[in-house]
């Protein structure tokens, strides 16, 4: 295109009510930045300096060019949490997965389209740990003239959650990996890159939601923190759910909600109290024994015409182990499944996959704090090994010899998941997919694992959106339970948590030629090997096939 043509066009995708632009450029530059918080600063890893960074505002059908440029000396990459990628794998991001690693001094244009999707989803670094400040969310708002399948909001506002640590993330993951014990745990939780006013080290009282009586709130609610569900509530006020993962769920109205990594919630509020200020709380929800950040990051809800000096009202945040407020919310969310918006549940099942979740113990003679063994995860017993080729490249020239097509689809042996261990808790390391054909039905029952701790798992799909059939505690018995599963509007999303000491258990039409990883979205857990990949065949001709891979496919 002649260059003073795309100029125009960048100029006038800037007023997007006045024109409709179908193609949008985004440039995000990778760039360090030295940021304060909890009384200390440090340099930290950006996009475009910011933190949050920067939100992608979309529209369903909208073509999306990002270019990627890093300036900094990590290999970066960057996933588009939850945007389907259909035929477009190339551009998903997971670094070893559908790419090799941007390295530095080097860029790369993510370049897919949005279809049949609207709503708020997220994007983040997908490399080792730099999602902590490489995050920041997307908003593909319904084609033109399409309204929302609910009363507009007077206000949208994107509130993204987080996790701070003190030191650099970088160092907190390889002490991690070469002691083989956990990762320390974050030092406070954020609200839009605050802590607020509980962590007794704020120079303010971090985000304001300025408010007017009398109007109506879209929240567009992400959970970005690396490693913890949060519950997020606000003083005096009901939130009334009308989407997650960006799909339309039948609306309630709720006190708290639980929001796992990788997870969305629009919630829409009235202002409709008196005026005055009113705490926004986010606090942790680990129901096992488990060591987290039990801070809870504050913000305020603030009417119009009330003075910064008045106190707010402050509300409680649940118990860290409150399982029950959790389930509650959990429960409540079914698939809108009107003319419009249907759940087009999978009724028949091509592979009836059965994958246990969890942790284990494997040798290594290098760690020392560990006594000679390391904390690990998987899922089926394996261990998933990141390779140094990108699988989808591997997939598409058939380069030998970087994974294998064996991922078992039931764990190798059958114990009491969520009683007592078994004999071994050691996993067997490997870089295996599962392989479906186009168009195959599959149903995953995911089956949290006692093995040091039962854990809620919150496990991210790449490439789809599935939907949870069934939920249960204690282990899946596939008589009774699978009579009980809803098949008319079970919620659709992209992340689904697996209860602490249960299951789940999702279905997907495997309608997205590709590679597409599945893992765990708590960054611990991924780190220690809780992911594989499902690989999908292509169907017949260009339609349902795979593109090829642009020509700045970034290169190992
Ligand atoms: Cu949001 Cu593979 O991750």
């Amino acid at each position: 295109m002649e260059s003073w043509i795309r100029v125009l066009i960048l100029v006038a995708c800037l007023f997007p009510a006045v024109v409709e632009c179908r193609v949008r450029h985004f440039k995000f530059n990778v760039v360090m930045r030295n940021t304060s918080r909890l009384c200390s600063s440090k340099p930290i890893v950006t996009v475009n300096g910011r933190f949050p960074g920067p939100t992608l505002y979309a529209r369903e059908d909208d073509t999306v060019l990002v270019k990627v440029v890093n300036h900094v000396t990590y290999n970066v990459s960057i996933h588009w949490h939850g945007i389907r990628q259909l035929r477009t794998g190339w551009a998903d991001g997971p670094a070893y997965i559908t790419q090799c690693p941007i390295q530095p001094g080097q860029s790369y244009v993510y370049n897919f389209t949005i279809t049949g999707q609207r709503g708020t989803l997220l994007w983040h670094a997908h490399i080792s740990w730099l999602r902590a400040t490489v995050h920041g969310g997307i908003v593909v708002l319904p084609k033109r003239g399409v309204p929302y399948p609910f009363p507009k909001p007077n206000k949208e506002v994107v509130v993204i959650l987080g996790e701070w640590w003190k030191s650099d993330t970088e160092a907190v993951v390889n002490e991690a990996l070469n002691s083989g014990l956990a990762p320390n745990v974050s030092d406070a939780h954020t609200i839009n890159g605050h802590p607020g006013s509980l962590s007794n080290c704020s120079t303010q009282d971090g985000f304001t939601l300025s408010v007017e009586s009398g109007k109506s709130y879209m929240l567009r609610i992400i959970n970005a923190a690396l490693n913890e569900e949060l519950f997020f509530k606000i003083a005096g006020h009901k939130l009334t759910i009308v989407e997650v993962d960006a799909v339309y769920v039948k609306p309630f109205k709720i006190d708290t909600i639980v929001i796992a990594p990788g997870q969305t919630t629009n919630a829409i509020i009235t202002a409709d109290q008196g005026s005055g200020k009113y705490m926004i709380a986010a606090s942790p929800f680990m129901d096992s024994p488990v060591a987290v950040d039990n801070l809870t990051a504050t913000a305020t809800l603030h009417y119009s015409g009330t003075l910064s000096s008045s106190p707010a009202t402050l509300t409680n945040p649940p118990p860290q182990n409150a399982t029950a407020v959790a389930n509650n919310f959990i429960t409540s969310l079914k698939s809108l499944n009107s003319k419009n918006f249907p759940a087009k549940v999978p009724l028949t099942v091509d592979h009836s996959l059965f994958f246990t979740v969890g942790l284990g113990i494997n040798p290594c003679p290098t760690c020392i704090a560990g006594n000679g063994s390391r904390v690990v995860a998987g899922i089926n017993n394996v261990t998933f090994v990141m390779p140094t080729t990108a699988l989808l490249q591997a997939h598409f020239f058939n380069i030998k010899g970087v994974f294998t097509t064996d991922f078992p689809g039931n764990p190798p042996t059958t114990f009491n998941y969520t009683g007592a261990p078994p004999q071994t808790l050691q996993t067997i390391n490997g870089t295996k997919v599962y392989r479906v054909s186009y168009n195959d039905t599959v149903q995953v029952v995911l089956q949290d694992t006692g093995i040091i701790a039962p854990e809620n798992h919150p496990i991210h799909l790449h490439g789809f959106n599935f939907f949870a059939v069934g939920r249960g505690l204690g282990n899946f018995n596939p008589k009774n339970d699978t009579k009980s599963f809803n098949l008319v509007d079970p919620v659709e999303r992209n992340t689904i948590g697996v209860p602490s000491g249960g299951w789940v258990a999702i279905r997907f039409l495997a309608d997205n030629p590709g590679v597409w990883f599945l893992h765990c979205h708590l960054e611990v857990h991924t780190t220690w090997g809780l992911k594989m990949a499902f690989l999908v065949d292509n169907g017949k001709g260009p339609n349902e096939s795979l593109l090829p891979p642009p020509s700045d496919l970034p290169k190992c």
